[in-house]
């Protein structure tokens, strides 16, 4: 029987539940692959640290590289992290070293998956990163896979679980999103430092591979608009409310005729849309395309259970043959797609602006949103409280240019406006 040998690179969270649920299921892999699966070494940064679990001398090893150029090993599990550095020395080391490579990092797939893809091919062996988007939820193989026969034009959803559930608390208890955010980095939801998961890029990221494989094109992962939910008070969460909305932070990737209209920010969506009633750290993708319709994929886009279910679902898929390309076709055939110019973009917007309670302010709104064409839909002013006041609109669809323009010249007017939270609505209950 063929014995597949494996190095597992990074032992954290992740890297040791990998190793745990390998050996825990090595019998039942065994049955469903025809296969044996072992794993020969492990590399960690701190080959001393207690973990619990016994690893022999012969298979811990500090030095990665020591590991991708092992001769009996066929299969690299990059499990570290980072868009650079080891990480991405060691991905690369391991494909030039003729090595099958199973990753879980996002950044570096969303940043070098075009040129990882073309030296996977070149020395015929798989790069697969299922656990890269979505955490435990299939996506990548249901969409290179199991959809293989669409021609998708739209995949969107909920990517990242701590913006999700900062989202969902905030809406719950009504808690304010500094406190919620202390809370989730106590509960180990948030990095300490939060920034890729709140600012957008960890879901910037997901939706670049996600178009890349869903669309047969180069990754775009950079120039698309990326915003994340720091400005998002509890009086949004509840005019949102009072107006049938939840605020969701979306990840969104379509196909316009022959351009790319991709983007991560947070929307108003109806109550009513797939995707509302997703809360906490559940992730949920919405993948549409011809001749399929509209398929939904829920479930735990991230912790340790989830990840290594995905993790061994990529080891499994190389042991039982399956050759596969990484972005699910040839990377020559990959095509060179650009953005779609987001100043044309098109919905309705909500606005909401904390004013002095003075004379005079409601009218500068207006006619900043008349001088540049943008009509409302729904108007409500709070009553003031000392002397500041919350007005909140909604748009009629307008366009993103005209929006900003006015964002642009109300934000200058310090002394009347003293912020302004602007978030685009999504109202569409099917798509
Ligand atoms: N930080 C990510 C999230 C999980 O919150 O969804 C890893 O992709």
């Amino acid at each position: 029987m063929k014995v597949f040998n494996i190095g597992i690179i990074g032992l954290g969270n992740i890297g040791l539940e990998v190793y745990k649920n390998i050996k825990k299921n090595s019998s039942d892999i065994q049955k469903k692959t025809g296969f044996k699966l072992n794993v020969v070494k492990v590399s960690a940064k701190n080959i001393n640290k207690k973990r619990g679990i016994s690893l022999s001398k012969s298979v811990l090893q500090k030095n990665p590289f020591e590991i991708t150029k092992d001769p009996k090993i066929d299969i690299i599990v990059e499990l570290i992290g980072g868009a650079d550095g080891i990480a991405k020395r060691v991905v690369f080391d391991a494909l030039k070293n003729k090595k099958h490579v199973v990753t879980a990092n996002k950044a570096l797939i969303a940043k070098h998956g075009d040129a990882l893809s073309v030296l996977s091919e070149k020395y015929e062996v798989n790069l697969l990163f299922e656990a890269a988007v979505g955490g435990g939820i299939p996506i990548i193989r249901s969409i290179k896979q199991g959809l293989i026969a669409n021609k998708l034009h739209h995949i969107y959803g909920i990517l990242n679980g701590t913006t999700n559930y900062i989202l969902t608390e905030m809406e719950q208890k009504g808690e304010n999103f500094s406190n919620v955010l202390k809370d989730a980095q106590r509960l180990g939801y948030a990095e300490s430092n939060p920034t890729a998961d709140v600012d957008g890029h960890d879901a910037a990221d997901k939706i670049s591979i996600l178009s890349s494989i869903g669309f047969g094109t180069k990754i775009i992962n950079k120039g698309f608009l990326v915003e994340g939910i720091r400005n998002i008070e509890i009086d949004d969460i509840k005019f949102a409310k009072e107006l049938g909305y939840k605020i969701k932070l979306l990840a969104i990737a379509e196909r316009v005729k022959n351009k790319i209209k991709q983007r991560v920010h947070p929307c108003l969506i109806p109550f009513n849309l797939d995707v509302a009633n997703i809360d906490d750290v559940t992730n949920a993708i919405v993948v549409d395309g011809q001749p399929i319709g509209r398929t939904i994929y829920e479930g735990p886009g991230a912790g340790k259970g989830p990840t290594s279910s995905a993790v061994i679902s990529d080891i499994t898929s190389i042991m039982l043959g399956n050759d596969e390309f990484s972005f699910g076709l040839s990377p020559s055939s990959k095509k060179r797609m650009s953005l779609f110019n987001f100043s044309n973009h098109q919905s309705k917007y909500y606005i909401r602006f904390l004013t002095k309670d003075v004379p005079g302010v409601l009218a500068k709104i207006t006619s900043s949103l008349a001088k540049n064409k943008i009509s409302i839909s729904n108007l409500l002013q709070e009553p003031s409280l000392k002397g500041t006041a919350n007005i909140m609109l909604i748009t009629h669809n307008s366009k993103e240019l005209n929006i900003q323009r006015v964002l642009k010249s109300l934000s200058k007017q310090k002394k009347f406006f003293k912020k302004i939270v602007m978030i685009r609505v999504r109202d569409f209950k099917k798509l």
